[in-house]
């Protein structure tokens, strides 16, 4: 039988999905926390689960390295990689939005200076508002940006939204909700249907 691998974003979330694929019984030898290790097989073998970058998850699948992908949806809109997006699995869930100075007046700005980790969720959002913009990629730490004059708005991630308050930031518009997803490459759904079928409906029913 041939494994079926399994690309799970490392960081916050990992935690919670690894438990999730307890739940439906497939454990993994010698995974533990303090762990550098990043290839483990599951104790009956059927499963080879690897750690990537989140932001790196879309692409092992979508090339097929991994059949299957538990990432953001956040990294699967930025990606635009060609995969089916299958199930929701609820875990890490937080919003997109676009936050600056709250007395900042979006539609009085010609052209936006957006900063952004996610150029093309920034581009794609600003699009359907009609508002002209440019962006300026980062790789963190988005919130200084405005505050230091390198751009007028951030389009980022909030959880509790104390980064933005501890900053003196405001949501200003609402992009979208985030939350882990399961992902599968196009031609293994095909090849491995009977197995990749019957993984989805033990999720299924373990998140209900
Ligand atoms: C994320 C995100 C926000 C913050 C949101 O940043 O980019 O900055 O967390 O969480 P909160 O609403 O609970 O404050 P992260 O800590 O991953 O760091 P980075 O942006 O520098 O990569
Ligand atoms: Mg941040």
């Amino acid at each position: 039988m041939d494994t079926i691998t399994i690309a799970l974003a490392k960081g916050r979330t990992a935690e919670d999905s690894i438990t999730l694929l307890n739940d439906i019984g497939i454990y993994f030898n010698d995974l533990h926390e303090k762990s550098r290790k990043l290839v483990f097989y599951s104790t009956d073998k059927a499963i080879r689960l690897i750690f990537v970058k989140a932001v790196d998850v879309p692409t092992y699948v979508e090339k097929g390295s991994a059949d299957l992908g538990v990432v953001g949806k956040d990294n699967i809109l930025e990606a635009q990689a060609d995969v089916y997006e299958m199930l929701d699995l609820k875990l890490g869930k937080c919003k997109f939005v676009v936050a600056g100075d709250p007395d900042l007046e979006l539609g009085t700005i010609q052209r936006l200076k957006v900063a952004s980790k996610y150029p093309i969720i920034a581009k794609n959002h600003f699009l359907k508002t009609g508002q002209s913009i440019e962006t300026i990629k980062l790789n963190g730490s988005v919130e200084l940006a405005p505050l230091i004059g390198l751009a007028d708005v951030i389009v980022d991630i909030v959880e509790t939204g104390n980064t933005l308050k501890e900053n003196g930031l405001s949501v200003l518009e609402e992009v979208e909700n985030i939350s882990t997803r399961l992902i599968v490459n196009k031609a293994s759904f095909a090849t491995k249907s009977d197995r990749i079928q019957s993984f989805l409906k033990k999720l299924k029913s373990a998140l209900e």
